[in-house]
């Protein structure tokens, strides 16, 4: 991770690609769990790290959640910005070392946001900020593939 933040996948640092990041996966079943987890924890501060174009963190703040939306991707941040209860949540440009003193709940990363992490420094530097982050006690939630499951092989088709 470089100190300006992090080296941001096309996808969704280009506004053209950021604008067609929902409409392409626009199923978000998968969010449904942090929702359930954010009412299990009784959350009412919650930081969404790598929240992209802002699906949790604005349907979280459309509940009454105080959210801050972070991510290193100005182009997802601005649709995110458009979505209804946007206005509610705080956006913040940048990577998990722009979350010091927070005190939150709970922090979340959605979708692939952990798969960006490809070194143990990255790791290192991610969790010890989102550590700075949370308040005592608070929680880290995310999601990850398993690389056992080796899903990339039927990524690509065989060229014959
Ligand atoms: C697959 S998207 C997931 C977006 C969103 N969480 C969701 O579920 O739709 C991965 C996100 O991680 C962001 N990202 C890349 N590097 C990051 C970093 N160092 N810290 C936080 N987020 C990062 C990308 O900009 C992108 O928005």
């Amino acid at each position: 991770m470089g100190q300006s933040g992090s080296v941001v996948d096309a996808l969704f640092a280009n506004s053209r690609l950021a604008e067609v990041y929902d409409p392409l996966d626009p199923d978000r079943s998968d969010l449904d769990a942090y929702g359930a987890m954010v009412d299990q924890f009784g959350a009412r501060r919650v930081v969404d790290l790598g929240c992209g174009t802002g699906t949790l963190a604005c349907l979280l703040a459309g509940r009454g959640v105080s959210v801050v939306g972070v991510d290193p991707a100005a182009a997802s941040l601005a649709v995110a910005r458009r979505k209804p209860h946007a206005e509610k949540v705080r956006w913040v440009h940048g990577d998990a070392r722009a979350t010091a003193g927070l005190a939150a709940d709970l922090v979340t990363m959605t979708g692939n946001v952990a798969q960006v992490f490809v070194t143990d420094d990255d790791w290192h530097t991610t969790l010890r900020a989102i550590r700075t982050a949370l308040r005592t006690g608070g929680r880290l939630v995310f999601e990850t593939r398993d690389p056992a499951r080796r899903a990339w092989e039927g990524w690509t088709r065989a060229v014959t």
